[in-house]
């Protein structure tokens, strides 16, 4: 068995083309996460519409494996329209339902487009003023 039969056709299809990869110039909110378990790293643009506040546009890169890659294709598409309050809700679990699974030992990899989701939206709130000071480690712009 080859290493990409481990993965859904949906995986390798958002892979190999994934839509929202690139990045988003003067985005409203940037997180920039890495991966402990491997390294890699991930980094999530939103545009954010302000009335009614929903993600207007979601865009990551990464340097990351094929799984980081696909789980933040999703993640972009399961943000995308949402409110910021729903899409703090966005779980792995979503990510990996909507990839039709992941090898267990590629699970990490989902977490990395999460974390980056929930770093760019508090980038973004700080910038707004609706939080006056970030949880989340700045130490990687
Ligand atoms: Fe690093 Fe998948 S092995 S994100």
């Amino acid at each position: 068995m080859t290493e990409f039969n481990a993965y859904t056709k949906e995986v390798l299809k958002r892979f190999t083309n994934p839509k929202n990869f690139g990045e988003i110039k003067n985005p409203d909110g940037v997180g920039q996460v890495g991966n402990p378990v491997c390294g890699d790293v991930m980094k999530i643009y939103l545009k954010v519409d302000k009335k009614p506040e929903k993600i207007k546009n979601i865009k990551f890169q990464t340097f990351g494996c094929v799984s980081a890659i696909a789980s933040s294709d999703a993640l972009c598409e399961l943000a995308k329209g949402k409110t910021i309050e729903e899409a703090k809700k966005i779980t792995n679990q979503a990510i990996i339902d909507k990839l039709e699974g992941l090898p267990s030992i590629k699970i990490h990899c989902s977490v990395l487009g999460a974390s980056g989701l929930k770093k760019a939206i508090e980038d973004y709130e700080f910038k707004i003023g609706k939080i006056s000071k970030k949880s989340i480690k700045d130490d990687d712009k």
